[in-house]
């Protein structure tokens, strides 16, 4: 277990006062959680287990079982955190929200993983603007236990910290890499196409839409493609890229990225909806029902 980081004041939040260990760090105030936030976790839980029955990627359920996780209450982080800790290596810690770029990227190089304590309210169930509860230890955490998956995140990590001190243009490209894989990625397996991207997983609509809607691009992975693709973060994604393995991801991410920052900041961007010549294309999407604008 990482130590704990030092306790630096109280804030009082909605729940009560919870206390604040470095920026935006927060003990999980788990006997603040009223019955109506359980009740999110049960709805939002057993909701997304059907839907992600048969859809989401194998690896993904057969880890989300492994930890334990049940609709009867809002996990543990520090129940969680034994599994996990035994297992890769990586311990979840409490946060209020967003964290600054640099603090989020220095966590994951260490293995710790920033998950929301808070939950949305019930109006929100099908949508929520920002990452809560639900989100981060439904959506990320799972493939948190998986050996290729860890280390992909860790890396990504140090890669982060890299790229912050390299400039704004190479942090764009990575946020790319992290959208389109981390939070949007799917995954091909011997029976067709699985979901293993956090956002995916963690929304009903958007895990039937990226899977069996005609109007999405799903193009092969390609690292420098993806780095120059903007995404959308107010409408399901235009394009998603399939990658074949994790194992896939390690690889391709493995080279340094500098130069490659360095070559693809000549080149234009690509609309999030675009298809290239150039692009493996699974399935070309009829654009039915895109917005016009407002690529990210
Ligand atoms: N190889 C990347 C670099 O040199 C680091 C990285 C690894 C980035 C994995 C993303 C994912 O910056
Ligand atoms: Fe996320």
């Amino acid at each position: 277990m990482n130590a704990k980081p030092q306790r630096l004041e109280n804030i009082v939040t909605d729940k009560g006062k919870v206390p604040v260990y470095a920026t935006g760090i927060v003990e999980q105030p788990w006997d603040d959680y009223s019955a109506a936030d359980h009740d999110v976790w049960r709805q939002l839980y057993q909701r997304q287990r059907e839907v992600l029955a048969g859809r989401a990627s194998d690896e993904f359920l057969r880890a989300q079982d492994a930890m334990g996780m049940t609709p009867d209450a809002i996990p543990k982080f520090s129940e969680l955190n034994k599994i996990l800790e035994a297992t890769s290596g990586w311990t979840l810690i409490g946060v209020e929200g967003l964290l600054p770029e640099l603090d989020f990227f220095d966590h994951l190089a260490n293995r710790r993983f920033p998950v929301s304590w808070w939950i949305r309210r019930p109006d929100q169930i099908d949508y929520i603007e920002e990452p809560d509860l639900f989100h981060d230890l439904f959506g990320h955490v799972p493939l948190l236990m998986l050996p290729v998956f860890a280390d992909y995140m860790e890396a990504y990590g140090r890669g982060g910290v890299k790229a912050h001190g390299i400039g704004p243009e190479a942090l764009q490209m990575l946020t790319r890499l992290y959208w389109y894989t981390v939070e949007f990625g799917l995954i091909r397996q011997k029976d067709g196409l699985h979901i293993y991207g956090s956002g995916i997983v963690s929304s009903k609509g958007e895990s039937i839409h990226s899977l069996e809607s005609d109007a999405p691009n799903r193009i092969a992975f390609d690292l420098e493609r993806i780095m120059r693709t903007r995404y959308r973060i107010d409408t399901f994604q235009k394009t998603y890229f399939v990658i074949d393995s994790y194992e896939q991801l390690i690889e391709a991410t493995g080279p340094d990225f500098t130069p490659i920052y360095a070559r693809l900041s000549a080149l234009e961007s690509i609309p999030a909806g675009e298809v290239l010549a150039t692009d493996s294309v699974i399935h070309r999407g009829t654009g039915e029902g895109w917005a016009t604008d407002g690529d990210v």
